[in-house]
């Protein structure tokens, strides 16, 4: 069971035969941050195997936890990666495709020197498939998965979730997609002659440090703790700005938040402005109706799938999907913000600045503030392409959400900016604080305090349906799509949502869809990692 080198190789390419050849000394390489200076990085894009390899399993697929040399595309440090053979190929972090109705079964194998276990975010599956930190396996056993999979077509995704461990794990490696075909995904994806790793882009997004000589350092200080760890370089796949040649037709990018603890407000810029795109889907697969926007904030653990239009471009042109420039509203301190606020915590010592002008103010290890502008990853025209198809109007539906249930108010805060609390309580293992009924829809209010930061407040087992926005900032109202101050990424159905501070968000939540047989005990927890680690969680027991 050795792999293939020639695999990892197709993705980490100059930058792993230099740093595997130089000892990984410094990679001179990692090219300077300014907005517009690019590497010739190409995007790793998924393939038949290797690092993010398409894999879509026929019977029991084994997933080993372990670390894995020479693959962190960027600079070719080692990085924590799920193994996996299939059909003569090695997959690291394989994208499993696999159709609804489908049986999945897969054996988790814990080569890691520390507990772990996989859970399947977005899927539905009983507490005893969802990795609940309970069923955590220690270095050298195996934990074993099978369940159906019933979710509508959609990106979801898989991580480790051991307690006080996942935001580590992940940061170090391991996560991937997991991607849902059914029916209509299929005639969508005909319709528009898209096709999954070629014009169907799954990209991950996830910001980094480095140590002087490029490897992963997850070195958290007390204050990144409570604040979430920043990184000071934001890769796409792995890669660091890198670039993917496109011809003059239509593409669609799958965007996952797959980092620790930094939101993105992304846009596609053409010429300096904001090219419209159209959202499709989020968390939960398709949207009812596209919505054209030129900008949504993308929240750790959320998913966006997005069509972008280059038909009108002509070959040498260039799109940069950037972060744009918010107030990242850390207002912990009871400091509300005075323009991009004061409030701003500093990372591993680092001061982060005001809001950064257009050029950017981040270099190497200068920090890099999450409301600063900088570019992700380049869209390079390269080819002119014959292309006449349209996005349909209208996506498969989905019924109605209901807006009845039992109230329940949650309250987000934290206890002397030390820890983060919900309805003042921090993850035990052992108790229950939220009990519900499976016969029983439920509308939860998630408030989150005024002197707080924004939380991406996630639920394992069940979808939530976004029924209104309250009291939101200013640069969230502004993007409202109804009267009840919902975003377009609100629509259709979501496993995470991002609630800023002072804000409101009421959702409804059907425990009785999925129905799973017996009690079970589920996870509503921020997904900022180190919140979640600190303790920002809480079981929830369905009867
Ligand atoms: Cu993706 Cu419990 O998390
Ligand atoms: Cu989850
Ligand atoms: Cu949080």
């Amino acid at each position: 069971m050795h792999h293939s080198r020639r695999d990892f190789l197709r993705f980490t390419g100059k930058a792993a035969i230099l740093a595997a050849g130089a000892g990984l000394g410094l990679p001179s390489f990692l090219p300077a941050s300014t907005p517009g200076v690019f590497s010739s990085a190409r995007l790793p894009v998924p393939g038949s195997s290797g690092l993010f390899g398409l894999l879509s399993p026929d019977g029991r697929l084994t997933l080993s936890a372990e670390k894995v040399p020479d693959v962190l595309p960027a600079t070719g440090a080692p990085m924590l990666a799920y193994r996996a053979s299939h059909n003569g190929s090695t997959f690291l972090n394989p994208i499993l495709v696999l159709r609804k109705g489908q049986d999945f079964e897969t054996t988790l194998i814990n080569g890691l020197d520390e507990p772990t276990i996989i859970h399947w975010h977005g899927l539905d599956g009983s507490w005893r498939q969802a990795g609940h930190p309970s069923y955590a396996v220690e270095p050298g056993n195996r934990y074993e998965y099978a369940f159906p999979v019933t979710n509508r077509a959609g990106t979801y995704w898989y991580h480790p979730h051991p307690h006080a461990l996942t935001a580590k794990q992940a940061y170090m490696g391991l996560a991937s997609f997991f991607i849902v075909h059914d029916d209509e995904e299929d005639s969508f994806a005909k319709e528009l002659d898209l096709r999954l790793g070629d014009t169907d882009i799954p990209v991950v997004i996830q910001d980094k440090r480095l140590t002087h000589d490029g490897q992963l350092d997850y070195s958290p200080s007390k204050d990144d703790l409570f604040m979430g760890y920043l990184g000071d370089m934001v890769l796409a796949n792995g890669q660091h700005r890198p670039t993917l040649k496109t011809s003059t037709r239509l593409y669609r990018f799958r965007l996952l938040n797959g980092s620790t603890a930094r939101i993105y407000n992304l846009s596609f810029v053409l010429n300096g402005t904001r090219l419209p795109f159209v959202l499709v889907g989020n968390d939960g697969g398709f949207l009812p109706t596209p919505q054209e926007l030129d900008g949504l904030y993308l929240a750790p653990g959320e998913r966006i799938d997005v069509l972008v239009d280059l038909r009108t471009l002509s070959p040498g042109q260039e799109v940069y999907l950037q972060n744009m420039t918010f107030d990242p509203m850390h207002n912990e301190s009871g400091a509300m913000h005075e323009g991009p606020h004061t409030g701003q915590h500093t990372q591993g010592g680092h001061e982060k600045g005001k809001a950064a002008p257009p050029s950017g103010h981040a270099g190497g290890h200068g920090g890099l503030g999450e409301g600063d502008t900088y570019p992700i990853l380049r869209l390079l025209v390269e080819q002119k392409v014959r292309y006449e198809r349209t996005i349909p109007r209208r996506l498969p539906d989905i019924p109605p959400a209901s807006t009845d249930g039992i109230e329940r108010p949650i309250a987000l805060a934290h206890k002397h900016m030390a820890s983060w609390t919900i309805n003042g309580l921090t993850f035990d293992m052992d108790s229950a604080p939220i009990v519900v009924h499976k016969r029983k829809p439920e509308v939860w209010h998630i408030s989150n305090a005024k002197d707080s930061m924004p939380h991406p407040m996630h639920l394992h087992g069940y979808f939530y349906r976004v029924l209104e926005r309250q009291n939101s900032p200013v640069q969230i109202r502004s993007l409202a799509v109804d009267s009840k101050a919902r975003l377009a990424t609100d629509m259709g159905y979501k496993d995470t949502v991002l609630v800023w501070p002072g804000e409101t968000v009421s959702v409804s939540i059907n425990f009785g869809t999925p129905s799973y047989s017996g009690e079970q005990l589920f996870l509503f927890h921020c997904h900022n990692l180190e919140h979640e680690d600190q303790g920002m969680m809480l079981n929830v027991k369905v009867l």
